[in-house]
């Protein structure tokens, strides 16, 4: 099969890496960047950290507001769809990338694949959700990386065409976790101990688009018990105060680094998806400044802890927090190999919507 991957923000080149490695053995990618997440830091560097191939494509896309990104990456895609004429195009996740992606195929009538299908937060405020729920009710075959997810796809009448498959980032921490051992510095770099700092990232709108709300989360965290370092994501820099004693601000680091501060720091703090996952598979106690999260089965483990960013103590509910207990095995392993060997299933199809019968798999667990 010829096939389109598209990506553009930094959680898709992630899960790219594993997915591009798997199905290059069988089949021909290409991939297409819209150039949603530009920066070197925070681009550039994931394809080379995780050896993911050049994009074939760059859309140079950029940054705008959500209709407009949204709109310059539909029509760009099209003009590359119409072009390329692939036998399916391939989505990751949530981002504006994703679902311009979705509704360019879906229109062209080209088979499209969502991976990380039916997440949901059940809050339309987040243009995350939008972006979710459009996808999966446009591709054909829908991936979930959780039994929430494929639940969540069952109850909104997808369940023909949705596979439970397991996580693909779980691939990616796999792959680097011993390198990010071995060659990170970021540690040193940063006169970190081990578990003696908690990591904290922050990018999600609601907690960074507003002075206010942001000031009021780092005024609540500057009295911790160690002290915490901040890679800050481009987003977040608006309203960022100069400094706050105790929160070491630090610029986007790449993969390998993420990778080591999330390993051995005493705690994760953050309000990315990505990073409650990572944690529970790195071994470190989560806390999810957030209302609700998409990735319910780590906090029914007792590895994340929820916490309102608008409480009033943080602080002393973050310290408090501890997670020694067993990891249930949520999200599986091995799972590049099990998508691109479900590929297969869009490939006789002529048209869609696909009506491909997966019942049978969602009845046995894959792992
Ligand atoms: C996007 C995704 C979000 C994902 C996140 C990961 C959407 C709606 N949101 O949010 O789901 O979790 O990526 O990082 O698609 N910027 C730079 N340099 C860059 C990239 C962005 O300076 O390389 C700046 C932009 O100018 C913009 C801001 O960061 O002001 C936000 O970027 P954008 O891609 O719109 O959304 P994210 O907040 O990164």
């Amino acid at each position: 099969m010829r096939v389109i991957s598209i990506v553009g923000a930094r959680p898709q080149f992630v899960k790219l890496a594993p997915f591009s490695r798997e199905l290059r053995k069988y089949h021909e990618e290409t991939i297409i960047h819209t150039g949603q997440h530009y920066d070197t830091n925070m681009s550039e560097l994931f394809f080379k950290q995780l050896d993911i191939p050049e994009p074939d494509i760059n859309l140079h896309i950029g940054s705008g507001g959500h209709g407009a990104q949204t709109g310059k990456m539909l029509s760009a895609l099209e003009e590359q769809f119409i072009n390329l004429s692939p036998d399916a195009v391939v989505v990751f996740g949530d981002t504006n990338s994703t679902l311009a992606g979705a509704l360019a195929a879906s229109k062209l009538h080209i088979p499209c694949i969502h991976i990380e299908a039916g997440l949901r937060s059940f809050n339309r405020l987040m243009p995350e959700e939008i972006n979710r729920v459009v996808a999966d009710h446009t591709c054909d075959l829908l991936m979930a990386p959780t039994r929430t997810g494929m639940n969540n796809l069952c109850n909104e009448g997808l369940e023909q065409c949705s596979i439970f498959t397991g996580d693909i980032m779980v691939d990616a921490v796999q792959y680097l976790a011993d390198k990010a051992e071995h060659e990170s510095r970021i540690l040193e770099k940063n006169g970190l101990q081990e578990k003696s700092y908690y990591l904290l990232t922050l990018h999600r709108p609601s907690n960074v688009d507003n002075a206010e709300q942001l000031r009021y989360i780092l005024a609540q965290l500057e009295n911790l018990d160690q002290p915490v370092i901040f890679p800050v994501h481009p987003r977040t820099r608006r309203f960022l105060p100069e400094s706050v004693e105790n929160i070491q601000f630090i610029d986007p680091v790449g993969y390998i680094d993420i990778i080591s501060l999330q390993r051995n720091a005493l705690k994760v703090i953050t309000d990315s998806g990505g990073m409650q996952k990572e944690a529970y598979v790195l071994g470190t106690p989560c806390i999810t400044l957030r209302k609700e999260t998409e990735w319910v089965e780590t906090v029914e483990a007792g590895w994340n802890l929820l916490l309102n960013p608008a409480g009033d103590i943080l602080c002393k509910q973050i310290q408090s927090f501890s997670a020694n207990g067993k990891q249930p095995d949520i999200f599986g392993n091995d799972v590049a190999a099990r998508m691109v060997k479900e590929l297969g299933r869009i490939e006789s199809v002529p048209s869609r919507r696909v009506i491909i019968n997966v019942k049978e798999d969602y009845a046995k667990p894959s792992f």
